[in-house]
């Protein structure tokens, strides 16, 4: 169900719910422009899966691990740039460990993923679609 988040804290309650789902194994794709709110949702899936490290945009990294129940990757493929850095990820070794979340996730075409979608509406105001939910 489309879900409207008002405020920072309830986007990431949303993460949250979403993140005390997540196994080893799971692919989560996030989708939305610059703020819409893809890094402040993953804050709330770490604490899901029951990490306490502080979340911050991996931008500048590719990719943060948060250990938890599960592992979880945090990808942000945001500055990348060729095919091979996509490579270089490791993805499978990754799902191995844990569970994945990837920020502008629409760069990468997998069909098994799950699919979030938030969107700034206006304001504060923020629509979070899970398009595709986890495959169980
Ligand atoms: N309802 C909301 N949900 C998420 N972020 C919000 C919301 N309202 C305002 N914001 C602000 O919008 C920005 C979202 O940033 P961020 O989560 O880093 O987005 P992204 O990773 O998609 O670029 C933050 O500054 C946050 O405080
Ligand atoms: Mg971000």
């Amino acid at each position: 169900m489309p879900e409207v988040s008002n405020s920072p804290s309830e986007t990431e309650a949303a993460g949250e719910r979403f993140g005390k789902r997540l196994r080893a194994g799971d692919l989560v794709l996030l989708t939305g422009e610059l703020g819409a709110g893809k890094t402040t949702f993953v804050r709330g899936v770490a604490r899901g899966t029951g990490s306490t490290a502080p979340v911050a945009s991996p931008t500048f990294q590719l990719v943060r691990i948060y250990a938890g129940r599960v592992q979880l990757a945090h990808v942000d493929l945001y500055r990348i740039e060729t095919l091979s850095e996509l490579a270089d990820l490791g993805l499978d070794e990754l799902l191995d460990a844990g569970a994945v979340v990837v920020e502008w996730g629409d760069r990468i075409n997998e069909r098994d993923a799950a699919l979030v979608q938030l969107e700034h509406l206006e304001g504060d105001r923020r629509m979070i679609r899970v398009k595709r939910d986890l495959r169980r």
